[in-house]
C-alpha cells in the first residue's frame, strides 16, 4: 500500500479532503502521519478522530527543521508528500531527498498570486483589488522556491464584482478539495 505524509498549519480541511478519498477507496493509500508546525489546530484534531498519528515539530532553526523532518519522514517513509496548507518553508536538504515527491495546493492561479507572502485571505483579496475576473487553485511540485514548482493541474472559478475575499476563498476551497485528491490519485496511479 502507498503512504502519504500530510503537511498541515490550519483547519485541514483539504487533509480532510484526503482522508475521505483514502476512506471511500478513491486513494488506495494509507496516510502514515500528519507533520504540523502548531497545536491547537483543526488539522490535528482529523486526525485524533481518524487515528492518524501527528507529529509536531516545533524547530528553533532551519537546521533543527531539517533534522526533524528527515527523522520523521524517514519513519514514515512517505511515497508522496502532500502540503496542505502548511506555512512553514519546507528546507531544500528535504526538497533534494525526495526529488518530484512533494506537492502543495496554492489557493490561485499559478504563477499569479504566488510567493512570499501570498498566503490565506491576501491572494484572495489581491486577486480582487486587481480585478481579475477568474481565479482558482494550483496543485504543483515544490522546489527551493515558493509556489514555484512545476505546475500539474490548475482549476479554475469566476471571480464576481460583489466578492469579498471571505466569499472567494469559499469558492476556491470547494474545488481545491476536488481537485487535491484527484492528483494524488493520479500521481500513485502513474508511479505503480
Ligand atoms: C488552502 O486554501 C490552501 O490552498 C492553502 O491553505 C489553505 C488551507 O486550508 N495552501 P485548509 O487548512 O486545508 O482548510
Amino acid at each position: 500500500m502507498k503512504k502519504l505524509v500530510i503537511f498541515a498549519s490550519g483547519s485541514g480541511s483539504n487533509f480532510q479532503a484526503i482522508i475521505n478519498a483514502t476512506k471511500n477507496q478513491d486513494i488506495h493509500a494509507v496516510i502514515a502521519g500528519l507533520i504540523v508546525n502548531k497545536k491547537n489546530i483543526g488539522a490535528v484534531e482529523r486526525a485524533q478522530k481518524h487515528d492518524i498519528p501527528v507529529a509536531l515539530l516545533t524547530p528553533d532553526d532551519t537546521h533543527q527543521f531539517e533534522q526533524q523532518l528527515e527523522k520523521q519522514l524517514h519513519k514514515w517513509n512517505p511515497d508522496l508528500i502532500v502540503l496542505a496548507g502548511f506555512l512553514k518553508k519546507i528546507p531544500e536538504r528535504i526538497i533534494r531527498k525526495y526529488p518530484d515527491k512533494i506537492i502543495n495546493i496554492h489557493p490561485a492561479l499559478l504563477p499569479k498570486y504566488g510567493g512570499k507572502g501570498f498566503y490565506g485571505l491576501r491572494v484572495h483579496k489581491a486577486v480582487i483589488e486587481a480585478e481579475e475576473s477568474e481565479s482558482g487553485c494550483t496543485v504543483h511540485y515544490v522546489n527551493e522556491e515558493y509556489d514555484k514548482g512545476d505546475i500539474i493541474a490548475q482549476k479554475k472559478v469566476p471571480v464576481q464584482p460583489s466578492d469579498t475575499p471571505e466569499i472567494l476563498a469559499k469558492r476556491v476551497l470547494k474545488e481545491e478539495h476536488k481537485l487535491l485528491p484527484s492528483v494524488i490519485k493520479n500521481i500513485l496511479n502513474q508511479n505503480n
